[in-house]
């Protein structure tokens, strides 16, 4: 649970833009959020929720989905990320379709509550999503910086990195992001630092960064691998702690990008580590990974339902997956809504 002496120092003179139509539910998110010292402006409709971000400077934004007129709250997320308005975003709804949620995620909302909700979830989801940003969401901004103060030539930027998987395979591009941050969202669960949570951001959108070595006939098949195939595929774990070791103050990043297909009974790649022996960032991305690329659709399957890739990550605890991560990651996932 949060320290609630911590939400109040985090939210003081922040402001929170409220979006919902229904006076009792920007009501309760505004008493909800009273003692946090914070400045909270309610509007009932998206259109006057532009109008806001547009004049004045919103720390984060907490919007209904189903709201009158044509617009909801997922058209405003767009409309936010579309203009690069670096507030975190957290949605609340009655009802929140699977695919609803998907897209909300690949549009980088920080939270989905589902109504009725308690004061202490909307508390945790405003906490943990100014984390995210500050954590996360300029992390590679700070990251870029410092790496071009210490004069690397080598790494351009962790965002050119990822962007050039991207450019060959849409799909890792989106994939990283969400393992990215559920990553972020993981590590603070287990309570680690900041600076372990600045390196599962990154490592999330590094961690596939070894397919720039896996020719695109076998990265983009759509038939199942072959043998053969599948061996070169793995190799992506190893060519990406490659492409990454030379950077400095990256072991942490580098050590995880090695080890994301570990498993926890010993049965992994490429050094069939087990146990604690596989290391933490490790074992957290395995399970993220295997999340998102569970509910995310591609050319060869169509996407499994949330409540499918909840029961098999839930069914390879303690085998594929470390038990006390995948407990984590389970109540995180509820809180989200997914
Ligand atoms: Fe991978």
């Amino acid at each position: 649970m949060v320290a609630y002496s911590a939400a109040e120092k985090l939210l003081t003179s922040k402001t929170v833009l409220v979006v919902d139509d229904e006076d009792q539910v920007r009501e309760f998110i505004a008493l909800s959020l009273s003692d946090m010292s914070s400045n909270v402006i309610e509007v009932n409709s998206v259109s006057s929720a532009k109008e806001v971000i547009e004049n004045s400077d919103i720390d984060v934004v907490i919007s209904d989905i189903a709201m009158p007129g044509n617009e909801t709250g997922i058209d405003l997320l767009s409309w936010c990320r579309e203009r690069d308005v670096p507030a975190p975003f957290i949605l609340i709804s009655g009802y929140v379709t699977p695919e609803a949620a998907r897209f909300a995620l690949s549009k980088g909302v920080q939270f989905v509550i589902h109504k009725p909700f308690k004061r202490e979830q909307l508390q945790e989801a405003v906490m943990s999503s100014f984390v995210i940003r500050d954590s996360y969401g300029n992390l590679v901004e700070r990251y870029v910086k410092e790496i071009e103060r210490s004069n690397e030539l080598f790494l351009a930027t962790v965002d050119g990195f990822a962007a050039a998987v991207g450019a060959r395979d849409g799909y890792t591009l989106e994939h990283s992001r969400q393992v990215s941050w559920l990553a972020v969202l993981l590590s603070k669960k287990l309570g680690l630092d900041e600076k372990f949570i600045r390196s599962a951001g990154i490592a999330g959108q590094l961690h596939d960064i070894g397919k720039i070595g896996v020719p695109e006939r076998i990265l983009l098949k759509r038939e199942p691998l072959t043998r053969a195939e599948f061996s070169i595929m793995k190799t992506h774990a190893e060519k990406g702690a490659e492409i990454l070791s030379p950077v400095p103050n990256l072991s942490d990043v580098t050590l995880a990008v090695r080890h994301h297909h570990e498993r926890f009974d010993g049965k992994g790649y490429p050094d069939a580590l087990s146990r604690s022996g596989i290391p933490l960032l490790a074992r957290i991305l395995a399970v993220c990974d295997a999340y998102s690329a569970m509910i995310t659709e591609r050319p060869y399957r169509s996407a499994r339902p949330a409540s499918a890739a909840r029961e098999e990550i839930r069914n390879d605890r303690g085998k594929q997956f470390d038990p006390e991560i995948v407990d984590a990651f389970l109540s995180i996932l509820e809180i989200l809504a997914l």
